[in-house]
């Protein structure tokens, strides 16, 4: 019997790597992706082989997840209770798809990963796996074992051999995720609410106070709803969400901290850095404000919402979720232009939009100065007349 497991060759997943080898005695394959989180992944391949791992499966998933997940989630100005921009949430129906992909390649029955059994990511993992293979069997470690502190996790590996200092990365007082998109922070002092978190915490984006006292400019433009080129320059979804994590960083845009509900009902705070994706959406929102036709923008907003709690919740394979991208997709064709953007200690602000083949916006109609007829200001009377008719009766009867 074989498992595939989500491995990122830090301690938690080698932990749990040895922990199914001794549990379930099965061989177990591992999957290590690189969706942008910024660290090396080679190096899992000689810590997978240390474990006497055979079966090592190391992907670069960047291009596919800026464009097949990403970018799509992006067309329909999607953000969670208002303000997060779900950076974890798009990345893991991604990994579950992979998952279920290796395990069919590799004859193995069972998937497992690193997610607890308080948060989201299990929900997010599972249903896509359970969506792209009815029969697979799943294993959530966190639910099972009794390692339920660090201490007892580090004993563990210190009995098992697993090298302590296998904690990726700086040693961060923090659970942390990143990728193209994101980087998030929960958990230590962000437990509590009311403490502000210190600013070494951050690391993608310098303090809006430390951003530089000059604004940059960028240019983006648009095709089908979706970023093809910065300032003139072609680039591809993923090296897009890099330049733009660059620039919006370098003037501290795209921080967030917030208490957001969790799909299995507690509350919980998280910190968030998504530098490009914050400017992504108010542009992407400017080039449809000229090229969207209002019901079809208005209907778009009205299910952004549910979407979004699609994604949060985990249903990105879902029916509704894929007939909702449908829909978004189909209203994308005419959002073609350019977008001119100004960053500037925090704030993204919009300096320009335009489109020369797509834009509703007649400037013969709409001027303040002589229209020259374009528009009938006596049409408006009986407009506003029907409009006020019921109010108009209702009125009379005194209500
Ligand atoms: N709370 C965010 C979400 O549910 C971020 C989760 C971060 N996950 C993690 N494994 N550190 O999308
Ligand atoms: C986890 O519980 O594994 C991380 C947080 C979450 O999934 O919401």
């Amino acid at each position: 019997n074989k498992v595939v497991l989500a491995y990122s060759g830090g301690l938690d997943t080698s932990v749990i790597l040895k922990w199914l080898q001794d549990v379930y005695s099965c061989e177990v394959v591992t999957f290590t992706a690189d969706i942008g989180q910024g660290e090396e992944v080679e190096p899992a391949r000689a810590k997978a082989q240390a474990m006497g791992i055979k079966e090592i499966y190391i992907d670069d998933l960047r291009e596919e997840f800026a464009r097949d997940f990403v970018f799509p989630m992006f067309r329909a100005n999607t953000i969670y209770e208002g303000e997060y921009l779900l950076g974890t949430s798009i990345a893991r129906p991604l990994i579950a798809k992979r998952l279920i992909e290796i395990a069919n390649e590799t004859g193995a029955e069972a998937i497992s990963h690193g997610a607890t059994g308080k948060g989201n990511d299990q929900v997010r993992f599972e249903l896509g796996a359970y969506a792209l293979r009815p029969d697979i069997h799943i294993i959530a470690p966190w639910r099972e074992w009794d390692l339920t502190s660090r201490e007892k996790l580090l004993s563990y590996a210190e009995q098992h051999g697993i090298p302590v200092e296998m904690k990726r990365g700086k040693a961060s007082p923090y659970s942390m995720d990143a990728n193209l998109l994101h980087i998030s922070y929960e958990g230590g002092i962000l437990e509590d609410p009311w403490a502000e978190p210190e600013e070494s915490m951050w690391r993608w984006s310098v303090s809006p106070e430390a951003a530089p006292d000059e604004p940059t400019y960028i240019e983006l433009t648009y095709q089908g709803g979706d970023i093809v080129a910065i300032d003139g320059v072609p680039h591809s979804p993923a090296e897009v969400l890099e330049k733009l994590n660059k620039v919006a960083g370098a003037n501290g845009v795209g921080r967030l901290d917030i208490v957001e509900n969790r799909y299995v009902g507690m509350k919980s705070r998280g910190c968030y850095e998504t530098p490009g994706g914050t400017i992504m959406l108010k542009a992407h929102r400017a080039i449809e404000s000229l090229t969207l036709d209002r019901e079809v923008a208005h209907l778009k907003d009205e299910l952004m919402p549910r979407y979004a709690s699609l994604i949060y919740n985990g249903y990105w394979w879902s029916p509704e979720r894929k007939m909702l991208q449908e829909m978004i997709d189909a209203s994308q064709a005419n959002v073609n232009g350019t977008v001119r953007i100004k960053l500037y200690k925090g704030n993204v602000i919009v300096a320009g939009r335009a489109s020369d083949t797509d834009s509703l916006f007649d400037e013969s109609i709409a001027t303040f100065e002589d229209d020259a007829g374009a528009y009938n200001q006596k049409d408006a009377e009986g407009f506003i007349k029907l409009n006020a008719l019921r109010m108009r009766i209702a009125a009379k009867k005194g209500r």
